[in-house]
Parts: C-alpha cells; sequence; structure tokens
C-alpha cells in the first residue's frame, strides 16, 4: 500500500512535521462529501464548529452543541475511507475545567466517532488538553484567531500584529505543545508569525490564514469550492465556483420542470413486465461500483 493510500492517523500526521509532505486538511459536515474529499486526497477532515455558520447559518460558531458535532461526525465517518477524522470541541463544552474537557472529548470519540479532538486556546486550555491526552484521545490545539473568542476579539479579526501580540500567540502555541497535542491549527495571523511558530514548535503547525510556512493547510469546504457566494477573504482561494454551478443548475432545472423535458422516458421508470430480470432487480439497492447502480435509486449504505 502507498502513502497515498494508508490510513491518517495523529501518529503518522505528527511524523510529517518539518518534511516537504505538507498536511491537506478540509473542514467536512456530511457523509457525500466526505467520500468526494477524502477520494480527493485530503488527509484531514475536520468537523469544525463552523458548521454553525456555513451549515445552520449562524453568524457565530458559538451556538453548536456537541450533539451536533457527534451527529455530523458520525456522517462523515460513514463516507471518509483514509482521511483521519478530527471532531471540534463546541464552545462551552471544554473552558469550565479539565474534567469537563475529558467528559466532552470522550462523547465525541464514543458517540461522533472521531479520531481526536481539536480545542481552541493556548496557555489557558493547556490543562485541559494535558487531561484529554493522558485519557489516550489526540488533540489538535487552535491558536490566534480563535472564533470562539470572537466577542473578545471584536470581530474575525487578524491576531499576534505586533511583538507583544505576537509572543503571546506563541507562548499560546508553546504551551498547546508542551500539554500533548499532536498538532496546532494556526489561524488569522500575519505570515511572519505562521513562520516563526511552525519554527519553533516540533509538532505539525496546520495553517489558515497563517501564510505559506505552515506544515500543513486547512481551509472550510464551502469556502475553497466557492459555495459561498461573494464570499472570498484574503486567506482563501476558490479552486472551483460550486456556488455559481449551483444557483445555474438549479434554474435549468427549474425551466425544465417548467417546460415539461424533464423527467421524459429515460428517467421515469417502466412496468416490471417490460424490463430485464438484471435492472428490475437492481431498483431498491445494489453494491456500490456495479453495473446495476446506474439504475438504482443510489449506493448501498453501510451503518455505522
Ligand atoms: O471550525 C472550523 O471549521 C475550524 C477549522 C477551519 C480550523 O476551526
Amino acid at each position: 500500500m502507498s502513502d497515498q493510500e494508508r490510513k491518517q492517523t495523529a501518529v503518522s500526521l505528527k511524523a510529517r512535521k518539518g518534511t516537504a509532505d505538507k498536511i491537506v486538511a478540509l473542514t467536512a459536515y456530511d457523509a457525500t462529501m466526505a467520500r468526494l474529499l477524502d477520494e480527493g486526497g485530503a488527509d484531514v477532515l475536520m468537523v469544525g464548529d463552523s458548521l454553525g455558520m456555513v451549515v445552520q447559518g449562524h453568524a457565530t460558531t458559538l451556538p453548536v452543541t456537541v450533539d451536533e458535532i457527534c451527529y455530523h461526525g458520525r456522517a462523515v465517518a460513514r463516507g471518509m475511507r483514509r482521511a483521519h477524522l478530527v471532531g471540534d470541541l463546541p464552545f462551552m463544552s471544554f473552558q469550565v475545567s479539565p474534567e469537563q474537557a475529558l467528559l466532552a472529548a470522550g462523547r465525541l470519540i464514543k458517540e461522533g466517532c472521531f479520531e481526536s479532538v481539536k480545542l481552541e486556546g493556548g496557555v489557558v486550555v493547556a490543562e485541559q488538553i494535558r487531561r484529554i491526552v493522558a485519557a489516550g484521545i489526540p488533540v489538535m490545539g487552535h491558536v490566534g484567531l480563535t472564533p470562539q473568542s470572537v466577542h473578545r476579539m471584536g470581530g474575525f479579526r487578524v491576531q499576534g500584529k505586533g511583538e507583544d501580540a505576537a509572543l503571546a500567540v506563541l507562548a499560546d502555541a508553546q504551551a498547546v505543545e508542551q500539554a500533548g497535542a499532536f498538532s496546532v491549527v494556526i489561524e488569522g495571523v500575519p505570515a511572519s508569525l505562521g513562520r516563526r511558530i511552525t519554527e519553533h514548535l516540533s509538532i505539525p503547525t496546520i495553517g489558515i490564514g497563517a501564510g505559506p510556512h505552515c506544515d500543513g493547510q486547512v481551509l472550510v469546504s464551502y469556502d475553497f469550492l466557492g459555495m459561498i457566494r461573494g464570499f472570498a477573504p484574503k486567506f482563501v482561494r476558490h479552486f472551483a465556483e460550486l456556488g455559481d454551478q449551483i444557483v445555474d443548475a438549479t434554474r435549468a432545472y427549474a425551466r425544465a420542470v417548467q417546460d415539461g423535458s424533464f423527467p421524459d422516458h429515460t428517467h421515469s421508470f417502466a412496468d416490471a413486465s417490460t424490463l430485464p430480470a438484471a435492472s428490475s432487480a437492481a431498483v431498491g439497492g445494489s453494491s456500490p461500483g456495479s453495473p446495476e447502480r446506474a439504475a438504482s435509486y443510489g449506493p448501498g449504505r453501510e451503518e455505522r
């Protein structure tokens, strides 16, 4: 089995620190998208609390619950195969105490099918990280622009500008490393600070709006696919324009339904007595990839 096919783990990801083999991370919230991103070569799929904004439509990530992260985790786990699955500890699920953090992390592993957990913060959550890691659960840190602190920051603002602020973010990253995290997300900091932190740490840094020098990169999948039309902050590149394509496709579908060109006979079922045996058997279920699949209602479903 080649490295490209090997299942990614917290251990294999940590071993990529400082190598040219950058870690490719994306967020995912459902099985179908997870299957596609995994097939495309994502090493890490994160069920981020960004789901509160891009899936649920909230203005911040703050309303997201542990139950919701677990629900989406189970869905993503059913779709993926090779990537490492990380679950975000949502706001107020870990800040209160190390015990609270461990209980929430345990729920993500047991109920959400996650393989590691991510939590925001540095020095102030080091004890939480220590406690979770001691229980056998790998932790990814998250420093810099931490969206759960949106109100303290006065908005989603770049952090670590100026030497004092940069030293504070660096101290957070070092605290996360010393507490036992296997990697750390650095969000929304100047590129020079992203580089400085990456050079100081012995665990991989995964940047988002942190410049090109990190050991890996993460983006919200809706952002890199261009699904949120008109939203392209400086740190995001649209690798597709699915938002435009979805609107265009919907318009085409609406036209076809209105003018009666869809569905036509090629998209309609014939009476069973007029079908060959193989295709009538296919309707209602077939194995993924089988020739009958195209005639079925959809892929076979695995329970997880
Ligand atoms: O919530 C999220 O999706 C995240 C990643 C973008 C790092 O925190």
